[in-house]
């Protein structure tokens, strides 16, 4: 049996999202999107693409849910996109309701699915599609550390002038500036970042990861980054459908590990057909630790505004 993805949202990040699983092959895909007409006509594009692709998926456009039933996953990227000048806490309001009311209805739809969520603030929403879907944390996953570490891998290969398949990095916290690049566990094929470049340039690469989205939204002006960032998610897709067992760094929901509880933040987790399958702990130094913290007391901030409509946290276990 085919399997079957949803996208919430069809503007830049979602159509890219919808492009990039049926240009892989990975699933049939239905596009959501609130504007009439845009769904079913960037679904259509897509689909008339088979022939050329090569790949036999289903893609459909909708301005409802029923469509979506039976997901596999459910990628969320419906809301509005930051300007330049705005953080992406400024969008936790105008967000909050699109992403509640969205999550509940593709829930509704798909209780067996596995969320993908993509809409800023990254770590925050992840929250509200927890508390919205109900679904055990396992299944409520946020797309960013994905993309922030392919940034990091794209600035060290450009530095050194190597393949960025030989690059491997690190990036955890929250999907924000105080995001935290972690160098110690970055290399080259094995080889430390630190003997390779020099203190000063390693340094230039976390500040241009950390300022990343912001690089994009500064060139853009009317909208944010969304090739790279729906490559990100077609990969956790990937993972997941295949039940590929990959290592990679989402936004979780962490119930003390790195001494955090009751938050999202990115970690590396292994990432499978049950969705977060575990939480890996590395080694942090004091100063790692610190950051990390730092970082996670900014997701604290907005889970902190957002706690009189969302009540406890509502964390279940339970496996799919
Ligand atoms: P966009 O403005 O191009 O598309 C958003 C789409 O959502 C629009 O088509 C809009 O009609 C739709 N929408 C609004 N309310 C809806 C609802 N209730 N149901 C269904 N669709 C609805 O924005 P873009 O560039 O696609 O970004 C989407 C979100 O993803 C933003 O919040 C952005 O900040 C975030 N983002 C997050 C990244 C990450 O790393 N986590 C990376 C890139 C973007
Ligand atoms: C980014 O990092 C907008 O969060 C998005 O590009």
């Amino acid at each position: 049996m085919r399997r079957k993805v949803t996208v919430v949202g069809a503007g830049n990040v979602g159509a890219s999202c919808a492009l990039r699983i049926a240009d892989r092959g990975l699933a049939d895909v239905t596009l959501v999107d609130v504007i009439e007409g845009v769904p079913q006509g960037k679904a259509l594009d897509i689909l008339e693409a088979s022939p050329i692709r090569k790949a036999d998926v289903e893609v459909v456009g909708s301005n409802d849910y029923a469509p979506t039933a039976n997901s596999d996953i459910v990628v969320l990227t419906a809301g509005f996109p930051r300007k330049p000048g705005m953080s992406r806490d400024d969008l936790l309001w105008a967000n909050y309701e699109i992403v509640k009311s969205s999550v509940e209805q593709a829930a509704k739809f798909s209780p067996d699915s596995i969320l993908i969520i993509v809409t800023n603030p990254l770590d925050a929403m992840c929250h509200v599609a927890l508390h919205s879907s109900t679904f055990p944390k396992n299944r409520v996953i946020g797309m960013a550390g994905v993309l922030d570490t392919a940034r990091f891998r794209t600035f060290v290969a450009q530095a050194l002038d190597v393949s960025v398949e030989d690059v491997v990095a690190f990036v955890m916290g929250g999907h924000g500036d105080s995001m935290v690049p972690l160098v110690r566990y970055s290399s080259v094929a094995g080889i430390p970042l630190t003997d390779l470049m020099g203190a000063e340039t390693i340094a230039a690469i976390v500040q241009r990861t950390r300022q990343g989205g912001a690089e994009i939204v500064k060139y853009l002006k009317t909208g944010s980054a969304y090739y790279a960032p729906s490559a990100a998610v077609a990969d956790m897709a990937e993972a997941i459908l295949g039940n590929r067992k990959r290592v990679l760094p989402c936004s979780a929901l962490l119930e003390g590990e790195y001494g955090i509880r009751n938050l999202f933040v990115g970690v590396p987790v292994k990432l499978g057909a049950k969705g977060v399958e575990k939480i890996f702990e590395a080694k942090l130094t004091e100063e790692e630790i610190a950051a990390l913290q730092k970082s996670a007391a900014a997701v604290n901030e907005l889970v902190d505004v957002m706690k009189p409509k969302l009540g406890p946290v509502k964390a279940s276990a339970g496996g799919r």
